[in-house]
C-alpha cells in the first residue's frame, strides 16, 4: 500500500479509469460557467468550495497587497481526481472568496501538483518586471506518463511567476528548477524566506521523510538536510510539509513548527496531519525534547478528525499571524462522497498559536475572528447541563446547518460523559461530539461520531466507528469549547483549540437542533452532578456569499 503508485492510490482504489489528460487546454474563464446555487444541495454556506469539479489540497496560499490568494488542486472536468491544475480564489477578509480563472494548467512536463507561493521581495529571481516584486509559485510537476511507464523520477519542482498580483501566470522557461533525485514521492514544496541565512528555504516531502533545500533566487536549489528518519509515524507517504517560525505565547521565544501530512497513517485511519516543534539553525531542524515527565513522542496530531488534510499556512500573512487552511476530506473516501457539482470543501481559515504546556509545546487553533461577521441571531445556553438530555432549538435565520457554539464547561461531579448531538426534527440522524471524563491512563478522551449522521453508505471507510482523540488535557475541570458547523461539516475545537476534530457528514435534511446529554449520573443522588456552563451562546451563521 505504502508505495503504490500515486495514480493508483488516487484513482485505482475506486476502480475508475483516469480521465484523459487535457494538457493543452488554453486558459478558460471558469467563472462564467457556474450555476451552483439552486441544485447543489451539498454546497456549504461559508466554507470554500470550487465552482464545479474536483478539489483537493490548498496550494500557494499567500497574502499580497491586501489580498489573500488561495490556490488549490483542481480538476475542473470531473468530480474525481484527474489532471491537476491550480484553481484560484481571492479574498480581502478570509470570509468571502471570489473565484478567479485557473492559474496553472498541466503541460507537457506533467500535472501541477501541490506547492506554495511567495512574494519575491527584492526580486531575487529576476523574474519581476517594472521594478516590482513578482509572486512566485513553486509546485511539483508530476509526469503521469513517466509514472505509468514505471519510471521512478516522475516528480520534480517547477516555478511560475506573476507580475500582475496573481491574475496571470507564466511558467519559468528553465523548469524544472529542482530535478528529481532518483526517488519517487518527491513533492509539495513549501518555500519561505529564511531570515537566519538570508536565503530561501524549501521544505519538501520525500517518501517518508522531509528534505530541506536552499536557494538565493528560487531558481538554483541546494540540498541542506533531511529530517524524520527516526519517526514512528510511517504508516504512509509524507506529503505537504511546511516549516515556519512561531512565537511561543508564554515565553516570547521563537520556535519552529514542522507540519507534515501523511496518507494513510492518521490516528483515526486514512489521511491526517501532524507536527513537530523544535529549532531551525538555517540548515537542519531539530525537534525540542519533551519535558522529562511528559510522553516521549515528538509528533502531535494537528487534527484528530478524519477531514483535515494537507493543511498549510499563508505566506506573508499580516500582523505576524499564522493562518492555516486544510482540505476537508480524506483520501480513504474523498472520491466517493455525495456530490452533484463539486467535490469537497476547505476548512475555515484558522489562526494558529504556539503554547508551552506541561506536556510540551502545543499548537492551539481556532477560526479566524473575521468569521464572526457571519454571526446572526443567537441564543444563550442554559447555565447548567444536568444529567439527562437537554434539547436546544438552534436559532433560525442563518444558512442551512450553519451554527457557531461557544461555551466554557465546568465539571461538577459524578458524570462520565457529555456529548452534543446536532440533529434535525426527524431525529434519527445526528452528528455527535463530546468527551469522556474518565481518565484512560493519563489521557482524557474527546470523540466525534458520524455513524448515524445521514448518508454514510457510499463508502465502508466513511463511518465505521467513533473517532477519538486521547489527549493530555491542560485543565482538568474547565473545558473551553468552540464549534463551527456548516451543512456538511463540523469543526470542533476542544480545550481552547488545543485539540481539534474536523469531520464532514451528509444529512438528508440540515441539522436544526442540538441535544446535550450528560451520562453516568442518572442514579446519583448528587445534587451537583452535571456541568456548569459559563458564557454559553449559539449563533446562526449567515452564508458568506461572494
Ligand atoms: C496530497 C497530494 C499531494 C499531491 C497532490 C496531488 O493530497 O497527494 O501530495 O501534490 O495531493 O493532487
Amino acid at each position: 500500500m505504502r508505495y503504490l503508485p500515486l495514480f493508483l492510490l488516487l484513482l485505482g482504489l475506486t476502480g475508475c479509469t483516469p480521465p484523459a489528460a487535457d494538457t493543452t487546454s488554453p486558459p478558460s474563464d471558469e467563472t462564467t460557467s457556474m450555476d451552483n446555487t439552486t441544485t447543489d444541495r451539498w454546497r456549504p454556506g461559508y466554507h470554500f468550495t470550487p465552482p464545479s469539479g474536483w478539489m483537493n489540497d490548498p496550494n500557494g496560499m499567500v497574502y499580497h497587497d491586501g489580498v489573500y490568494h488561495l490556490f488549490y488542486q483542481y480538476y475542473p472536468d470531473d468530480l474525481k481526481w484527474g489532471p491537476m491544475h491550480w484553481g484560484h480564489a481571492t479574498s480581502s477578509d478570509l470570509v468571502k472568496w471570489e473565484h478567479q480563472p485557473i492559474a496553472l494548467f498541466p503541460d507537457d512536463k506533467g500535472y501541477i501538483f501541490s506547492g506554495s507561493c511567495v512574494v519575491d521581495k527584492g526580486n531575487t529571481s529576476g523574474l519581476g518586471s517594472n521594478g516590482k516584486d513578482p509572486l512566485i509559485a513553486i509546485f511539483t510537476y508530476h509526469d503521469m506518463d513517466a509514472e505509468k511507464a514505471g519510471e521512478e523520477d516522475y516528480e520534480s519542482q517547477g516555478i511560475a511567476y506573476s507580475n500582475d498580483g496573481g491574475k496571470t501566470w507564466e511558467k519559468y522557461a528553465g523548469n524544472p528548477v529542482l530535478p528529481n533525485q532518483g526517488i519517487k514521492d518527491f513533492r509539495d514544496p513549501k518555500v519561505r524566506w529564511d531570515d537566519k541565512t538570508a536565503r530561501w528555504t524549501m521544505t519538501l516531502a520525500v517518501k517518508d521523510h522531509i528534505e530541506f533545500y536552499s536557494s538565493p533566487n528560487l531558481i538554483d536549489w541546494t540540498y541542506l538536510s533531511r529530517y524524520g528518519d527516526d519517526s514512528p509515524v510511517k504508516g504512509g507517504v509524507w506529503e505537504c510539509p511546511e516549516l515556519m517560525p512561531m512565537r511561543v505565547v508564554e515565553t516570547g521565544e521563537i520556535r519552529y513548527v514542522l507540519i507534515v501530512s501523511i496518507n494513510p497513517g492518521g490516528p483515526n485511519s486514512g489521511s491526517a496531519t501532524f507536527y513537530y516543534v523544535g529549532d531551525w539553525d538555517g540548515t537542519t531542524f531539530t525537534a525540542s525534547p519533551q519535558p522529562s515527565y511528559a510522553p516521549r513522542e515528538l509528533e502531535r496530531w494537528l487534527d484528530y478528525g478524519r477531514d483535515n488534510y494537507a493543511a498549510v499556512t499563508f505566506a506573508n500573512a499580516p500582523d505576524d499571524r499564522t493562518i492555516l487552511i486544510g482540505w476537508m476530506s480524506n483520501w480513504e473516501y474523498a472520491q466517493d462522497v455525495p456530490a452533484d457539482q463539486f467535490r469537497s470543501a476547505m476548512t475555515v481559515p484558522r489562526d494558529l498559536t504556539l503554547h508551552e504546556t506541561d506536556f510540551g509545546y502545543r499548537l492551539h487553533q481556532g477560526p479566524v475572528p473575521e468569521l464572526k461577521t457571519l454571526r446572526g441571531a443567537s441564543a444563550s445556553l442554559p447555565d447548567r447541563f444536568e444529567p439527562g438530555t437537554t434539547t436546544i432549538d438552534l436559532p433560525t435565520g442563518g444558512a442551512p446547518g450553519c451554527y457557531e457554539l461557544e461555551l466554557d464547561l465546568e465539571l461538577l461531579s459524578s458524570s462520565t460523559e457529555i456529548y452534543f448531538d446536532l440533529t434535525n426534527e426527524a431525529g434519527n440522524k445526528f452528528f455527535r461530539f463530546g468527551w469522556s471524563t474518565l481518565i484512560y491512563g493519563d489521557e482524557r478522551m474527546f470523540f466525534t461520531d458520524r455513524r448515524s449522521s445521514g448518508l454514510t453508505d457510499f463508502s465502508p471507510k466513511f463511518a465505521p466507528e467513533t473517532t477519538t482523540a486521547g489527549v493530555r488535557w491542560s485543565n482538568n475541570s474547565v473545558l473551553k469549547l468552540r464549534v463551527l458547523t456548516d451543512r456538511t461539516s463540523a469543526e470542533v475545537f476542544f480545550d481552547d483549540g488545543a485539540t481539534a476534530m474536523t469531520d464532514i457528514f451528509f444529512p438528508e435534511e440540515p441539522y436544526t437542533q442540538l441535544l446535550v446529554t450528560v451520562t453516568g449520573a442518572e442514579d446519583s443522588m448528587d445534587a451537583t452532578a452535571g456541568y456548569d456552563v459559563s458564557g454559553g451562546r449559539v449563533w446562526a451563521l449567515r452564508e458568506a456569499g461572494e
